[in-house]
């Protein structure tokens, strides 16, 4: 039984228990309805509705929309609650989310605990509410905050629920503050769906719309909730909601629902293996070497979850730097609102800065963020590996190098994993967790832990150059040179990566993070490169101008005064220099054609990826291209776009750009061998 009713002195207690989160399906909602209908039978003086596990309700079962709905429908159910003659109390713990939010809504009073959270967070799974959310809302709480809520998905804490007007009251025991009601007050509420519709505001409507294509351009729900709440201004209530559910449900069977839900529990799923469980080491302690931007993020990550940090720096200079760098990130969480001056200085007392190696002994893990150099990185493992406790678990950051070669001289190898953070790592969700050849159980263990602990999305990779993530972004920017020396021009490369979803193209985003890294890593791979592979001199070219990205006041755009981009003519040039030295004639591309290079290169690369078990499964690369790399959330990462293609048809494109360049556009045998069998990406298991 999903819904548990019981009555005591006229007072209806209905439970809503489906753990863990109380998801609204079929058997709830039918439960739901039968509670109704028993409360009216036994007349009582009111019901309170509250949920069992300390959560109200996550929503609508979103693991049943692949499936057609069935009866009965949850605004059905709804109208049944806000329409009864006893008035039903919603007293919410936890979350009220969705489908749980537009229960809470239909109620006649709404009561919170002081740290539970409502909202319509509906459009991250790429629907709109679908029970009546974008009618009851802004008759509540004004179109405004509707508005904002409904388009953005955000969910809010009890005290700003209750100044918006959309809970009555915030008590530590809702359900015991339901009972006290009293009932005449209470039969003097107005069920929701007789009060006013908010009157139409043309200029906000104007607003959130412009808002919405800047800072959500290509997402399809946002506007349509947008939308739907305008049109329901202008029509009876329950007209307003059929015009919403026939939205929602189609919306529901579109592939932007399909790819975000995708992703939805894709992140779920990105846990720790079963075998893993119970052997990670609680991390007290940890020291970070080097607190360069990225050790001062994963320091500051650290911290912020509770752990003591010791940031490891070589001298006095490097302490300075580091100090700098953490001061940075505090002054930036301080002014965007995310942290206090109390927070902060919390925060800072976590925070130890030393060139002592002896410091780092106590620590139970250590992270070393140092330059990406071998023998660098080497000699700090060692360093570490004498001073640690021997069970400490001992992690580099490295974005490229090999390490197996880094971990064997050590006494021990076992200990080392790979923890590749993302900058800035204190944001960004993505943790690649890289397995040695020798990488013990409890050292991925630990770094799977650590990923929990700091909220991250924790995706397993094998030892090959890049790992994941990097390995697919060095194709991408191979792709877009060739485009870029044949014919176009970084910036119509960037628009048309825009146009795709990415919030910047690759040449912007390398301007950002400096071209100088990829250069270095290029020279890293000369003397290993395949000769037969076509080599594209132009980025060599932008370090030899000293153009080295934002940092130089200009990389492969100019940056006047250190201020917006603009597009350089000589950077242009330089392509149509080496096109004519290397007797290329160039053509023109259509955004289209760059965009199917782009992403039929990384396509093809993660494939190869796939299939060496460098990742463990497509879900995983779709993890990582999202949450690492800035693919379009809403086309549910490269690999699910992929197969929304057809891996069929990506072959046979493949198989066209390969008639020009054999090597570089040579089809992966993982594509063909999934084309033959006619299976997708996702269900496709490498041969190993
Ligand atoms: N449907 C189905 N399963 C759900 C779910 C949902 N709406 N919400 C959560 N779950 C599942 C998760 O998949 C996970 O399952 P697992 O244990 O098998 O992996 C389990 O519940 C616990 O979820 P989390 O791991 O996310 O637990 P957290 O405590 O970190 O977060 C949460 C809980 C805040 C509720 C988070 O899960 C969440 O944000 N859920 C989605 C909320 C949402 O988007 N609701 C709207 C649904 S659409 C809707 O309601 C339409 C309506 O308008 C008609």
């Amino acid at each position: 039984m999903q819904v548990t009713m019981r009555s005591e002195n006229h007072i209806g207690y209905v439970t809503l228990s489906n753990p863990p989160v109380n998801a609204i399906g079929q058997v709830l909602r039918m439960g739901l309805l039968e509670a109704v209908r028993w409360a009216e039978r036994g007349r009582l003086d009111r019901v309170i509705v509250s949920g069992a596990g300390g959560v109200f309700a996550a929503g609508a079962d979103a693991k049943e929309f692949d499936a057609a709905p069935q009866e009965p429908h949850l605004p059905e159910v709804l109208n049944a609650i806000d329409e009864s003659f006893v008035p039903w109390i919603a007293a919410i713990e936890g979350v009220a989310l969705g489908g749980g939010a537009e229960i809470a809504m239909a109620c006649r009073m709404r009561i919170m605990a002081p740290g539970a959270r409502i909202g319509l967070p509906e459009v991250t799974l790429g629907v709109i509410p679908g029970a009546g959310g974008t009618a009851r809302l802004p008759r509540l709480v004004g179109l405004q905050k509707a508005v904002e809520m409904i388009t953005t998905g955000k969910p809010i804490g009890a005290q700003e629920a209750c100044s918006a007007g959309l809970v009555h009251t915030v008590e530590d025991d809702p359900i015991e503050a339901a009972f006290l009601v009293n009932s005449e007050a209470l039969g003097c509420i107005v069920p929701t769906w007789e009060y006013h519709a908010p009157a139409h505001d043309a200029d906000l409507f104007r607003m959130a719309r412009e808002n919405l294509q800047a800072k959500m351009p290509g997402q399809e729900a946002p506007v349509r909730a947008l939308a739907v709440i305008e049109a329901g201004l202008a029509l009876p209530f329950h007209a307003a909601l059929a015009h919403e559910r026939q939205v929602f449900l189609e919306l529901k069977t579109g592939s932007q629902s399909k790819a975000l839900r995708h992703l939805f529990f894709a992140q779920r799923a990105a846990k720790a293996p079963a075998h893993l469980k119970g052997a990670a080491l609680e991390v007290q302690h940890a020291v970070v070497v080097g607190g360069g931007t990225m050790g001062a993020g994963i320091a500051y990550a650290l911290v912020s979850s509770g752990v003591q940090v010791t940031i490891l720096e070589a001298d006095a200079d490097g302490l300075k730097r580091a100090e700098d760098n953490i001061g940075k990130i505090i002054a930036a969480s301080l002014s965007r609102g995310m942290i206090d001056a109390a927070r902060a200085a919390d925060l800072r007392s976590r925070l130890t800065l030393s060139t002592e190696y002896s410091q780092a002994a106590t620590a139970q893990l250590a992270i070393e963020a140092a330059f990406e150099d071998m023998a660098v990185k080497q000699e700090i493992l060692g360093k570490l590996d004498a001073v640690l406790s021997a069970d400490a678990v001992l992690a580099t950051n490295t974005s490229y190098l090999d390490l197996n070669e880094m971990a064997a001289p050590l006494m021990d190898p076992t200990r080392v994993i790979g923890l590749h953070f993302f900058a800035p790592a204190h944001i960004m969700k993505l943790l690649e967790i890289v397995q040695g050849a020798q990488s013990s159980d409890r050292a991925m263990a630990t770094g799977y832990a650590l990923a929990k602990r700091l909220g991250k999305v924790p995706v397993r990779a094998g030892v090959c150059d890049g790992f994941i993530g990097n390995r697919i972004l060095a194709r991408y920017r191979e792709a877009a040179d060739t485009v870029f020396m044949d014919g176009s021009t970084p910036w119509e490369v960037d628009d048309a990566m825009v146009e795709f979803g990415y919030a910047m193209g690759p040449y912007e985003a390398q301007d950002l993070s400096g071209l100088d890294i990829a250069y270095a890593n290029r020279q890293r791979q000369a003397a290993t490169r395949d000769p037969n592979r076509r080599y594209v001199p132009i980025a060599d070219r932008m370090i030899e101008l000293g153009k080295l990205g934002r940092k130089t006041g200009a990389g492969w755009y100019r940056y006047p005064g250190g201020g917006g981009k603009v597009e350089d003519p000589i950077v242009a040039d330089l392509a149509i220099e080496e096109a004519h030295f290397s007797g290329i004639t160039r053509t023109d591309y259509s955004s289209q054609e760059i965009r199917q290079r782009l992403v039929l290169a990384m396509i093809n690369e993660a494939a190869d990826i796939l299939d060496a078990g460098i990742a463990q499964s497509a879900g995983d690369i779709d993890l990582v291209t999202v949450f690492g790399y800035g693919f379009p959330r809403w086309r549910g990462g490269l690999m699910h776009y992929a197969d929304s293609l057809g891996v069929e048809k990506i072959v046979a494109q493949l198989e066209i750009l390969a008639q020009e360049d054999t090597v570089a556009w040579k089809v992966s045998p993982f594509l063909r061998r999934c084309a033959d069998a006619g299976q997708s990406l996702a269900e496709a298991r490498p041969m190993r």
